[in-house]
């Protein structure tokens, strides 16, 4: 029995199947009873291993294939009709051509599985800014991961009715079992073969090869992200790589928070940290994703198109980020970290003194000393974020927050002071555009290599970043006058010639969010810079912090020298753009470039 009636979709489902020929189709119902169902075939099948009980109860501990760890960007595409509107920073293919090349490798590529169907909708139900997308995978992994982190099942069928309006994702691990007596494997996978496809046109996304994050939870990057960006292009909106906080001062006073930092550069640990500022409270609303539309009082509103986290577990301590340590105590599923002899789970940098021996990521014997990681560096927890002691209230508030304050910020060394604020929203926007970061293991490539990334969507805008930048003009020539975001560049990651942070980071950074909150108000002077305005030293609450005068000085000053030697390097990033960079960021540029020199 399936619980729809709408004709489209049972014939796309009936086409995908006929396509993919898997032995059985489920329509995924989002009950607790089927998620209990699913991982259990899990842990039969040995994908899963139950972790003890007593220690974390209802949760899951997952391996993946050495050779499927990670987002892999090389193989990701946005398939629009015209080459054009894919853009310099995308990688593109024909559209009708990818499909040709899709549809030899998924015939017949679900033989032997079961092929579930994901009604999934992204934002509250209901909510005039969710959407709804139907994934069809033949991932249990997949499943029950998107339990987690979408809201899903029969009630998402019921909201979509009839109607044609909804996003069609067909994921494949792309390796049938075609042989009845072939044994499955735990994780798998088709390492030689991923593409992670993307048709804007027709609000389609085609994943095939990899069971991993982003690659395969189709409503994560590929929906919330790719798609969506488009949608949110063509219907004035933002859909962005950004967590979303709620900030309230000592007084009393509520402020809300967007910020995009790259993949692993510290959204998830943002969002949810404990201040170590006297009096003021952060709660989260999202960690990675925020979708935002003009609310009827002129400003931009906020929701979390997610239920769930799937976040960096290496580096998770409750020294770090204690709300998320807090979060995944139960009810979630850990991918590529180690596991305790006695059933629980292990990372780097975890809390207490490492354990004696273990298993890592690899399934070998692991003993502190031995000279490798236990866990991979892009390991991740799958946890609720109703879990989250931390979660605002309203973090399900159908019509969103409203932001105050925009935050860029990637991983830099050298040069990018701890926070500047921008001038003007195009100074933001230029400052968003020529923002950097040096790359982390979220993505399969080159760790540690610097490279531009507008707004953190280099890897997630669905269409030519020099149009996704001239959108993020026009919003600020929409907007009415004063309810527009201020925006600032932020820092966490500078370092001491030793290579040690300079800034202590973390819960100390609700220093940083205090003095924006403040300069919201107006109530806390700056200094004027030609990169934006910055904190007088005496006015950032450094009480208590052991810093010493000079790191404040090197972590706050805009080194006017280290910046000029970077403006090459953002005139080239912009000519990649050509005709489609807005004149205002060029003119910004140009304005940087005279400041500097002055
Ligand atoms: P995605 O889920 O990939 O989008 O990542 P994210 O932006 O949510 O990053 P996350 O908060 O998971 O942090 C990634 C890594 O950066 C973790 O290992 C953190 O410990 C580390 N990190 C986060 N915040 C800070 C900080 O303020 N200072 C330092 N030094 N490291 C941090
Ligand atoms: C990221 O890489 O930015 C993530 C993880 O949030 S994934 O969902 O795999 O994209
Ligand atoms: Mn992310």
């Amino acid at each position: 029995m399936t619980a729809t009636t709408n004709k489209k979709l049972l014939a796309w489902v009936d086409e995908v199947r006929a396509m993919c020929k898997p032995d059985h189709v489920v329509w995924c119902d989002g009950s607790p009873e089927e998620y209990d169902r699913m991982t259990n075939t899990l842990v039969k099948g040995g994908t899963f291993i139950r972790l003890n009980d007593e220690i974390r109860p209802n949760s899951f501990y997952c391996r993946s294939d050495p050779a499927d760890v990670a987002r892999v960007e090389e193989t990701t595409f946005i398939c629009s009709e015209k080459e054009e509107d894919a853009g310099p920073t995308n990688n593109w293919a024909d559209p009708k051509e990818m499909k040709d090349k899709l549809r030899g490798l998924y015939d017949g590529c679900m033989q032997g599985r079961t092929m579930y169907v994901i009604p999934y909708s992204m934002g509250p139900i209901g909510s005039p800014i969710a959407k709804v997308g139907i994934e069809l995978t033949d991932s249990a992994y997949v499943v029950v991961n998107m339990h987690i982190m979408a809201r899903v099942g029969t009630k998402v069928l019921e909201v979509l009715g009839d109607s044609d309006d909804y996003v069609r994702g067909i994921h494949s691990v792309g390796a049938p079992l075609k042989d009845p007596k072939q044994p499955d494997v735990p994780w798998p996978c088709n390492a030689e073969n991923k593409y992670i496809t993307h048709y804007p046109e027709t609000r389609e996304i085609w994943s095939y090869g990899s069971g991993y994050g982003g690659n395969a939870l189709l409503g994560k990057k590929c929906h919330a992200l790719r798609i969506a960006s488009v949608q949110a292009r063509d219907e004035g909106w933002l859909a962005e790589h950004m967590l979303i906080l709620k900030i309230t001062s000592p007084e009393g006073e509520v402020k809300h928070v967007g910020a995009a930092f790259p993949s692993a550069c510290g959204k998830t640990n943002l969002a949810m940290m404990e201040p170590t500022i006297p009096g003021w409270k952060i709660e989260t609303i999202g960690d990675d994703i925020a979708w935002m539309k003009f609310g009827p009082d002129g400003r931009l509103h906020a929701i979390n198109p997610e239920t769930g986290f799937f976040g960096v577990a290496p580096g998770t301590s409750m020294a770090s980020n204690p709300n998320a340590m807090r979060t995944l105590y139960a009810n979630s599923i850990f991918t590529n970290c180690a596991i305790t002899p006695d059933g629980d789970v292990w990372w780097e940098e975890m809390d207490g003194d490492e354990p004696e021996s273990l298993f890592d990521w690899l399934r070998r014997g692991w003993r502190p000393g031995c000279g490798r990681k236990a866990s991979h560096p892009n390991a991740r927890f799958t946890t609720p974020a109703r879990q989250c002691p931390v979660i605002a209230e309203e973090w399900e508030h159908p019509g969103g927050v409203p932001i105050d304050a925009f935050l860029f910020g990637g991983r830099r060394a050298t040069t990018i002071p701890l926070v500047t604020e921008a001038f003007s929203w195009n100074h933001g926007t230029f400052l968003g555009s020529v923002m950097s970061s040096e790359m982390t293991a979220a993505a399969a490539g080159t760790v540690g290599k610097l490279r531009r990334d507008p707004m953190a969507m280099l890897p997630f805008c669905g269409y030519h970043m020099g149009d996704y930048l001239a959108h993020w003009i026009n919003i600020g020539k929409k907007a009415k006058e004063g309810k527009l975001p201020k925006i600032y560049y932020v820092n966490w990651f500078r370092k001491n010639e030793d290579g040690k942070w300079l800034w202590p980071g973390f819960g100390e950074n609700s220093r940083v969010l205090k003095w924006i909150f403040e300069r919201c108000n107006d109530t806390v002077d700056a200094v004027e810079t030609p990169f934006g305005y910055a904190p007088q030293k005496n006015e950032l609450d450094v009480s208590g912090l052991s810093l010493s005068d000079e790191d404040l000085d090197v972590l706050l000053q805009v080194d006017t020298k280290t910046l000029s030697e970077e403006i090459d390097d953002m005139r080239q990033h912009f000519a990649k753009f050509g005709e489609k960079l807005p004149a205002e960021l060029k003119a910004e540029l140009d304005t940087l470039e005279e400041k500097l020199k002055g």
